[in-house]
């Protein structure tokens, strides 16, 4: 995995109907999904020219759509394909992140009724990258127990995917503040949810533990949870506090960019011997692997870059 160059100084966008240059992609600030977070999206990615598990975005990005009272954006489920096919097509990319996203819309008068409002369809293409760098992905990442609670779910339904993010925020910058750039939220009850861009596991006596309320249903970690199968391990979803996290025999992270991340230090306690673990290096290797099977994978049509 390469460093990312300068983030959307590459790639292809869509708005309104029209391709352009990343860099040229502009949103009218009136939109709701600027002035409430009323929006929702989805990230897949691509690698070697294929989209891996894009049924399972399209799937989660439906059932976002319906959560969150949007229409169909005036492009149903194919639409959108195409859509994500072409922004990739055009930017000539074989790997990247591609972010698909609905937003509230602009409302019909100053009274700034939601109804009023055209829902609209955005999307990205742009070089591959990973929420860690090379380095970290190697090593292994150092990550927080921030104090900020994650916002509680039934505010915010955090199984549809959105930009409402300000409690990640507030805990970033508590990771910062602690010489770390990685945190994660419990929830008010002290449970462990998730971080921005991620799904966290915890490996202990032999078992797998994602969290099992309070986070996004992530692709990443559904496909753990089908590796480990494989692998003879249980995984399942789960209740886990700050101390089983910082007890834990190996922690990891989950995210379309970046794949399985291993942790090194939660807080000031190092996660088993301060390095990624077997468990972790397996089922990371494996994610890789998975990515030639024909069965997960939907060849970019490199046809529609001009069409
Ligand atoms: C809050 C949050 N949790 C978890 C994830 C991981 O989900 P996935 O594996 O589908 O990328 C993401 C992805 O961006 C996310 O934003």
């Amino acid at each position: 995995m390469t460093e990312p160059s300068a983030y959307g100084s590459a790639g292809v966008g869509f708005i309104d109907g029209e391709y352009s240059p990343m860099a040229e992609l502009r949103l009218p600030v009136t939109d709701m999904g600027f002035q409430l977070s009323d929006m929702c999206y989805d990230a897949v990615h691509v690698r070697n020219g294929a989209f891996f598990r894009l049924e399972d975005h399209l799937d989660r990005w439906e059932r976002s759509l319906a959560a969150r009272r949007y229409d169909t954006l005036g492009h149903g489920r194919d639409a959108v394909a195409e859509v994500l096919h072409r922004c990739v097509a055009r930017a000539g990319l074989r790997d990247a992140m591609v972010t698909f996203i609905a937003t509230r819309g602009t409302p019909a008068s100053g009274h700034k009724d939601l109804r009023s409002c055209k829902n609209r369809l955005i999307a990205w293409a742009l070089p591959y990258y990973g929420i860690v760098p090379d380095e970290e992905l190697e090593r292994g990442c150092d990550i927080i127990v921030a104090q900020t609670i994650r916002i509680p779910s039934e505010a915010v339904d955090p199984t549809v995917k959105n930009f409402g993010r300000l409690d990640f925020v507030r805990a970033v910058f508590e990771a910062y503040d602690r010489d770390a750039r990685y945190a994660v939220l419990l929830d008010r009850d002290g449970l462990v949810a998730e971080g921005r861009g991620w799904n966290i596991f915890a490996l202990t006596g032999g078992v797998l533990v994602s969290p099992d309320a309070g986070a996004l249903e992530g692709i990443t970690r559904k496909t753990v949870y089908e590796l480990s199968e494989r692998l003879n391990i249980e995984a399942r979803a789960g209740r886990i506090t700050a101390t089983d996290l910082r007890a834990a025999d190996e922690v990891f992270l989950t995210s379309t960019a970046g794949g399985i991340m291993p942790v090194r230090r939660v807080d000031d306690t190092a996660i088993g011997n301060g390095e990624p673990g077997p468990v972790t290096l397996r089922l990371k290797d494996m994610y890789w692997d998975l990515h030639d099977d024909p069965a997960y994978a939907t060849p970019v049509n490199y046809d529609l870059a001009e069409a």
